[in-house]
């Protein structure tokens, strides 16, 4: 059965199988729970026949109003008459002409989080015949992410993963396919729920080689040697304050046909595997959550991983910039000029402005390799949030077509994202008395763009998209299909958006 990257000694949470049955007849299928999504307007499509199975029992339950099929309510009925599992869990989805591959991702994710706090056998998700591939998709991967959490350091687990997972009146392929942009999702979180102590540059690029040599990706490592060697002066001086030797990691993915071309996209991410803030340091409410700060890197290797699974055919690179941002005796001070591997001179105002300053020599560093174009993940800047609230991704771009294929990618997928401006006006922002740039605005307002701006200093005139994911990467409060943490944000953006650019569909 599929492609299961995630399949490690760390990763027995994750080794439960998932298959596909095309032609399973619901109300006969064993199990011990069957999931089935509920529109709120009523029974249709798969739903009609297993109705009738029960008696017509769902049709009275959504007459009574006890199933109302508000988006991701779970209602069980337990040895529900005629039919052969044990329990029937009804997961709302809303009404049915605004059912996304968003709302089916949260939906089964729900659902599967519910489930997972018993052990059980065999679960059974019925797909509707009226999805559309990508959206059984999301159905897939919400469902597969959805079984962990936040378990990682607890003695007794609160969530157990199903020993066997059956998608009922599905196509294998698109099974499997969902399951390993699951799989995909479910790695970054697990990355991002390390706590820095566990997970810094050394160890990342550790689990970086490791699942690189799962999916066969090309991995380079550069280390503090090689970093000095690269001139990667801006991306070492944030390392200095840390007793950590800072990485970046380049993974390279050919997919079939693609020896001779130059890449298609670079992915790059933000790994600032932990930012105390430097000297500029941080309160400790505000760096309580911070050994997030390295969730964009967890997505590009996750997307890369899961897009090498997927075979698709496309020649990509991902390439992380890994740090830990502290306030050692070597750090790097307030008022420090730092030549970038570009060649640009960075004053630097504020050092927990960090992760523009390390993203500056990664995407020097992917621009020598001539991508067609690059797009980054980051969760660089607070002003984000203040923006955007928790939810919504900021991007920014150089390049508005490819901007808007990955506008198109991210809702199809139901991750949100809001374009800011990039106007020229913010250039001035950055300007600096004694070199080139500094490394943040004048004052705070426009934060997120005029961080954007220093970044877009580094891409050359490459076509080039950054998602700033300080909002979404990290859930403070629960959500239906996550008790809390890593969400695993844009790594299903990220597939999704390379298998556009390699088929050239918009
Ligand atoms: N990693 C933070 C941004 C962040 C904040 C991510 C909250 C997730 C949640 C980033 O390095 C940072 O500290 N940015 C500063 C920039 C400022 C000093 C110009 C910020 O946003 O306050
Ligand atoms: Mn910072
Ligand atoms: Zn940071």
């Amino acid at each position: 059965m599929p492609f299961e990257f995630l399949h490690c000694s760390q990763d027995k949470s994750t080794n439960s199988a998932i298959q596909a049955d095309p032609s399973a007849v619901p109300a006969h299928f064993e199990a011990d729970v069957l999931v089935i999504f509920f529109e709120s307007d009523g029974i249709r499509g798969s739903l009609v026949e297993l109705d009738e199975a029960t008696g017509g029992l769902l049709q009275q339950l959504h007459q009574q109003g006890e199933i109302t099929g508000k988006p991701y309510e779970c209602v069980s009925l337990y040895t529900p008459p005629g039919l052969a599992c044990k329990q029937l869990l009804v997961v709302g989805i809303g009404s049915h002409n605004q059912v996304n591959a968003g709302v089916l991702y949260e939906a089964s994710g729900a659902a599967a989080r519910q489930l997972s706090c018993k052990p059980r056998a065999t679960v059974g998700f019925l797909a509707d015949g009226n999805w559309s591939n990508d959206q059984l998709e999301q159905a897939v991967a919400g469902a597969t992410m959805g079984t962990s959490g936040q378990d990682l350091y607890r003695s007794e687990k609160q969530q157990i993963p199903f020993e066997k997972t059956v998608w009922l009146q599905a196509p294998v392929e698109v099974v499997q396919r969902g399951h390993i942009i699951g799989d995909g999702i479910t790695l970054a979180r697990r990355l991002v729920n390390m706590p820095a102590d566990d997970l810094y540059p050394e160890t990342f690029a550790e689990e970086a080689a490791t699942i690189a040599g799962r999916v066969g990706l090309e991995i380079e490592i550069w280390d503090k040697a090689r970093l000095e060697r690269e001139r990667c002066e801006a991306l070492l001086a944030v390392a200095r304050g840390s007793t950590r030797s800072p990485r970046i990691v380049l993974l390279h993915y050919k997919g079939p046909g693609c020896d001779n071309t130059s890449p298609k996209a670079a992915i790059v991410g933000k790994g600032v595997t932990f930012d105390s803030g430097g000297l500029s340091l941080k309160t400790p409410e505000g760096m309580l959550a911070m050994k997030c700060d390295m969730a964009g890197a967890a997505a590009a290797l996750s997307a890369i991983a899961a897009i090498a699974a997927l075979k698709i055919p496309v020649h990509v690179v991902a390439a992380v910039g890994l740090v830990e941002n502290m306030t050692g005796g070597n750090a790097y001070k307030l008022g420090d000029v730092v030549t970038a591997r570009s060649g640009t001179t960075i004053e630097i105002h504020n050092t927990d402005a960090e992760g523009r300053v390390v993203l500056a020599d990664v995407l020097d560093v992917v621009a020598d390799l001539n991508p067609e174009c690059i797009i980054d993940a980051a969760t660089l800047t607070g002003a984000c949030m203040v923006a955007l609230g928790r939810d919504i991704a900021g991007i920014f771009t150089n390049n508005q077509s490819y901007c808007d294929v990955f506008k198109n990618s991210a809702r199809s997928v139901g991750e949100r994202v809001w374009q800011l401006p990039m106007d020229k006006e913010f250039d001035s922002q950055i300007s600096s008395n004694v070199a080139d740039i500094k490394n943040v605005g004048d004052g705070r307002l426009g934060g997120a763009i005029t961080a954007a701006k220093l970044l877009e200093r580094f891409v050359r005139n490459i076509p080039w998209i950054h998602v700033d994911i300080a909002g979404p990467a990290f859930a403070d409060k629960p959500r239906p299909s996550i008790a809390g943490g890593g969400t695993g944000s844009m790594v299903r953006s990220f597939v999704e958006f390379t298998k556009r650019i390699a088929s050239n569909r918009e």
